[in-house]
């Protein structure tokens, strides 16, 4: 069965509830349930932690899955330490932004993940999410 790790950052936790108007109203167990349906041939190992050194684990295991989709968050305008975690394992990735973050304030245009990954998605909402499983599966 086809394995693929969906990670999710710091904040990512309050989805729902925070800023609905940016990120939409679905919680994360919201967007898991929907991946869940759409990819029932898919086994999702779905996570979210507000602490950088876990997502480390988490994208170090992730090395060993057929892919890996991350929304990391605000880490993904600082962390190095993520980024240097991903340029570490060979297997797909993609970054998942909710938000358009190239429409909103110039820090959050810039992401220091970016280079470590195969492709980018940003502004189509929870969408984004199916998109990036589709892009592994293929
Ligand atoms: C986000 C965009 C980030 O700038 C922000 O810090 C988040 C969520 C998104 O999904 O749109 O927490 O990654």
């Amino acid at each position: 069965m086809t394995k693929i790790f969906v990670l999710n950052g710091v904040n990512l936790g309050t989805l729902g509830e925070r800023r609905p108007e940016v990120y939409g109203s679905l919680t994360l167990d919201d967007i898991y349930s929907q991946l869940s349906e759409e990819f029932p041939d898919v086994d999702f190992e779905f996570r979210q932690t507000d602490f950088e050194g876990e997502m480390v684990g988490f994208i170090r295991n992730g090395g060993a899955s057929d892919g890996i989709v991350i929304n990391p968050g605000a880490w993904t305008h600082y962390s190095y330490a993520l980024n240097d975690a991903l340029e570490s394992i060979t297997v797909p990735k993609v970054e998942v932004h909710l938000s358009n973050v190239h429409a909103r304030e110039e820090w959050r245009r810039r992401s220091v993940i970016s280079p470590s990954v195969n492709a980018v998605v940003a502004g189509m909402g929870a969408f984004g999410y199916a998109a990036a499983v589709r892009y592994i599966l293929q």
